[in-house]
Formats: structure tokens, C-alpha cells, sequence
């Protein structure tokens, strides 16, 4: 593992949230969503990125789930993150060289030097569009002309419509904190609740919007789970190989129609950087 010294400059909830250790497990528990988010997300990547051995760029990288899958594939694969315990678990998967680093400064990167820039969840935790665009534009930098950027966001009503779904969005106190966040995409919790940390959820056109204003238009946009995420019998459905196979079928034809972009609870947004 390589860790530069250099602390990140991470607000300390979410830094605290993510110290909780979560993330290793979240794409591979049974219940819940993450499964579906993983496959689908493996399945969009699988079809966007250049092949192996391109060189990744996982910003935001957390654990290094995805990280481990590419290079399974043949990718090579750098990671960077702001958290500690993620850089550490990161660096023990097979292939890859994890680091401590923030997107809004990858100061360790020369320009034009990765293949893919991937930012699978730095989007998620950056309120000021500023912030958004000096991530987009440092990873537009560091990739070659010609390479690939793929981000994914949170959707604006995600937090609107999983509180639905779970019955949570009839409590007062969460139904606060979740208008607030429909309201401008500024996802503030409560301190004593249990409201996920500090985020920002955006609309599609909104990331579309930021794309083109970091030089990386025209971007193509993919809900990621689509509306499936509600389904209450996704969960079991994923048990089910051949039920799995239809429904990413379903998935897939549509993934990009633009009435359906903002019912996924994430979005994945990709450009060519020119
Ligand atoms: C929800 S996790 C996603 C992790 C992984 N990419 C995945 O998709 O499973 C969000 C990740 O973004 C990282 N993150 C938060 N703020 C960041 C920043 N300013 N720069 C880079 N990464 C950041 C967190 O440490 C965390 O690992």
C-alpha cells in the first residue's frame, strides 16, 4: 500500500461515517440494494470501459470493491481516498495500489496519465458546485485524450423515495431532513439521527450540466438500478439466476430513457474526455 502523508481535507461526519466500516459489505449484502447496484454497475462498466490492461483511476475508491473486480479483469488499477481504514482494506485486494487522496486535488496524478477516471462516490459527498467542478476538472486532467470519466451520483428523490418505501418518510423528524434535501439536493442529517452522513443529491440534467461546464461534454447518462431499486421483491428475485438474468435484460433496454433516468437511486454519467 502506498499512502501519501497528506490528510485530505474531509468534513469529520462523514469521515466518521465512513470509519464505521461499512462499505466492505455494502455491495454484497443480501438485503437491501447494494447488490443490484453493484451488478448493474459492473454490467455498465463492463460495456463503457476501454479493455484490459487500460490503467483505472478509482477516486473515491472506498474499500476497493470495484477496484478488486477490475483488476480480476486485467485492469490496472490505482486507488485513491480520503478515509484511512478504506486506503488499508483497498491496498490488501490483489492488483491494486491504494491512496490517501481527495478528487478535489489528485496533485499526485500528472496530467493525461490514466486511461478511465472513475468517481464512484466522491459526487455523492461534494455540496458546492465548485467543489463538483474541481473534481470533474481534475479528473478530466489526469485522463489521456481520448479516456474515459464515469461518475455516479445520487439521485434527487432517492432519499424521498427509500423513505417512502420503508415507511421512515411518515416520522416528522425524517421527513424534515429529507424535504430539505429534495428541496436543493443538500442532504444535511440531523446529528443524533441515523440519516446517512453529509450528501448532495443531484438531478441528471444537473450532472449533465456539469459535465459540459468541466470540458466533458457530451456525457450519455444510465440509471443504474432503474426503478427496480423499489421493487419489494428485488432483493429475493437476485437469488434467482434466471430471474437476475431477465431482469438485467429489462434493465439494460431501459437504462437511458430519459423519463426513467431520475427514478434510479443512482445515476451514472460518462464522457469521452476530449
Ligand atoms: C458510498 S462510498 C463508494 C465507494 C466505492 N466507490 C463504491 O462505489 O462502492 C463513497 C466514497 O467516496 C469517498 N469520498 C468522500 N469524499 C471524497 C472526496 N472529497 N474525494 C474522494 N473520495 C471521497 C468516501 O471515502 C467513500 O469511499
Amino acid at each position: 500500500m502506498d499512502q501519501s502523508t497528506s490528510a485530505p481535507n474531509l468534513r469529520p461526519d462523514i469521515l466518521a461515517h465512513y470509519e464505521l466500516g461499512q462499505e466492505a459489505d455494502r455491495l454484497s449484502r443480501r438485503t437491501g440494494t447494494g447488490r443490484l447496484e453493484f451488478l448493474r454497475t459492473k454490467d455498465l462498466l463492463s460495456r463503457t470501459l476501454p479493455t484490459p490492461p487500460a490503467l483505472v483511476l478509482d477516486v473515491g475508491g472506498g474499500s476497493g470493491v470495484y477496484a478488486a473486480w477490475l483488476a480480476q479483469q486485467g485492469y490496472r488499477v490505482e486507488l485513491v481516498d480520503p478515509v484511512p481504514l478504506h486506503v488499508e482494506q483497498a491496498g490488501r485486494q490483489p492488483g491494486v495500489s491504494a491512496r490517501l487522496g481527495d478528487a478535489r486535488d489528485l496533485h499526485d496524478a500528472a496530467d493525461a496519465s490514466v486511461d478511465v477516471v472513475l468517481l464512484l462516490g466522491p459526487l455523492y459527498h461534494l455540496q458546492e458546485r465548485e467543489e463538483r467542478l474541481a473534481a470533474l476538472g481534475e479528473a478530466r486532467r489526469v485522463t489521456r485524450p481520448g479516456g474515459i470519466v464515469v461518475a455516479a451520483t445520487i439521485n434527487r428523490f432517492s432519499a424521498l423515495h427509500d423513505s417512502l418505501a420503508k415507511g421512515v418518510y411518515y416520522t416528522p423528524e425524517r421527513r424534515v431532513v429529507i424535504d430539505a434535501g429534495t428541496e436543493n439536493g443538500r442532504h444535511i442529517p440531523r446529528p443524533e439521527g441515523s440519516d446517512f452522513t453529509t450528501a448532495f443529491f443531484h438531478a441528471p440534467e444537473q450532472i449533465a450540466e456539469e459535465f459540459t461546464e468541466a470540458g466533458l461534454g457530451p456525457s450519455r447518462q444510465y440509471g443504474i438500478e432503474g426503478a427496480a431499486w423499489l421493487m419489494p421483491n428485488t432483493a429475493t428475485d437476485l437469488d434467482d439466476p434466471e430471474r437476475t438474468e431477465v431482469l438485467l435484460a429489462a434493465l439494460r433496454r431501459t437504462e437511458s430513457v430519459p423519463s426513467l433516468l431520475g427514478a434510479s437511486s443512482h445515476l451514472l454519467t460518462v464522457a469521452e474526455r476530449g
